[in-house]
């Protein structure tokens, strides 16, 4: 290949080194979401190049290495270091967000870090601190603002059509370890993980809220851990999905389950749940925006979908109505043709990577980047500081 177009790419665009360190779940869909943002969006002006891939399993560098890395390591400081490296990916265990994307940071390199940003807001205020320091472009893994039905939602908020927003009710109800014999991933170890069911589904319910009907101001939380013991699972093995038939029982030692009742606006009242345990729903991230004027609901489950209700006139047809997402509402049509045919979750992160190499391109921070995550890791805290105070927590 002629220098011209290793530097530049074939269709002449600045090419991005991209070095992605954990190739677990998020590492592996990272790497798809480069792979794929330019055949959604061939004008991108960025072309993503997968350089290097760290993980300290053998098996993970083996997946990295076949599809399509041109190296692996198992020592993630030769990302840091690597000077072809524009861009590096933290998908690794919280526990290691810091460390690594603070490396990363003073390496000169652009960070996309998965949620929660390390193990709380000592953590994640460091990274935006870095960040700030180096004059970094950041992106943090809240996919779902992606969501075409999200961004409708979002719009239709902004421009008053539900009217005063005086409700909001945020849950992630997931089942992923609902039954004794799942196992107990990093996810449940204070020392891999800090909180539980906080800083993994209640991280995208905070965030969701912020984003749409803006900051929890004071809240009033609880948290409770149904399952005390779990089969080790170790890391690098299966995922936080895996179930293990073993006698070699850890403690679970974060929460299973939190709520919080919680204002926002100067007193506008709304409660969050977020659940690992629960039966029934499988993964319902869901929110529930009620205002004077009408009301919206989406769910993840039903990710294209969103449901919109209306006060009228002579009361003859209120009811929700169900909208599907379709090539008019926001960024479908670069995925399908026509509404009813499914985008799905993967697709959301190739928004996300759009978004992020937009930042990156632009040199202009985009949101979600670690500012975004800050304020939400101070929700977090305060409902964990609330359920052991027993009183109301200011939450910013
Ligand atoms: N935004 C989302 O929707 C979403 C979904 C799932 C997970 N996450 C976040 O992504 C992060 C990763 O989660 P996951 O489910 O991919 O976890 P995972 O356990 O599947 O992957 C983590 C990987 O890191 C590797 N690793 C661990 N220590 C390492 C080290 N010292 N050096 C190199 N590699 C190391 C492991 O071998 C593993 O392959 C977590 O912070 C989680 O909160 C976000």
């Amino acid at each position: 290949m002629c220098p011209r177009v290793a530097k530049w790419g074939r269709g002449l665009e600045r090419q991005i080194g991209i070095g992605v360190i954990g190739m677990g779940w998020m590492g592996r869909v990272h790497t798809s979401s480069y792979r794929r943002v330019l055949e959604h969006f061939p004008d991108l002006g960025v072309r993503p190049r997968l350089l290097m891939a760290a993980d300290s399993s053998q098996q993970r560098r083996r997946h990295a290495e076949r599809i399509g890395y041109e190296a692996t390591t198992g020592d993630w400081r030769a990302v840091v270091e690597n000077p072809e490296i524009e861009v590096v990916n933290v998908t690794l265990p919280n526990a290691m967000h810091r460390e690594v994307a603070l490396a990363a940071l003073e390496a000169g390199k652009h960070v996309w870090v998965e949620k929660p940003v390390g193990r709380g807001v000592e953590d994640v205020a460091a990274v935006a601190e870095a960040a700030r320091r180096a004059g970094a472009v950041t992106g943090v893994g809240f996919c779902y603002r992606f969501a075409p039905a999200v961004q409708h939602a979002r719009a239709l908020i902004e421009a008053g059509e539900v009217g005063e927003v005086n409700h909001y009710r945020g849950v992630f109800l997931a089942d992923y370890a609902n039954r004794p014999e799942a196992a107990a991933s990093w996810r449940f170890s204070r020392e891999a993980a800090g909180s539980g069911a906080l800083g993994d589904p209640m991280a995208h319910v905070v965030d969701m809220t912020h984003h749409l009907v803006g900051p929890i101001d004071r809240l009033s939380g609880r948290t409770a851990t149904m399952i005390a013991r779990r089969p080790r699972l170790p890391v690098g093995e299966g995922t936080h999905f895996s179930r293990v038939e073993t006698g070699d029982l850890v403690d679970v030692e974060n929460e299973d389950w939190a709520g919080a009742l919680f204002e926002f606006g100067g007193g506008t009242v709304g409660s969050l749940e977020a659940s690992r345990v629960i039966v029934g729903p499988r993964a319902q991230m869901r929110f529930e925006v009620h205002g004077t004027r009408g009301a919206l609901t989406w769910e993840l489950e039903r990710m294209n979908e969103l449901k919109r209700f209306q006060l009228t006139e002579d009361c003859l047809d209120e009811g929700y109505t169900t909208v599907l997402a379709g090539p008019e509402h926001p960024d479908f049509a670069a995925f399908q043709p026509g509404a009813g045919v499914p985008m799905g979750y993967d697709d959301l992160r190739v928004l996300e990577a759009r978004n992020f190499l937009t930042s990156v391109r632009d040199g202009e921070q985009r949101e979600p980047g670690v500012e975004e995550m800050l304020a939400c890791a101070r929700v977090l805290e305060a409902i964990e500081r609330s359920a052991a105070s027993g009183a109301w927590e200011a939450a910013r």
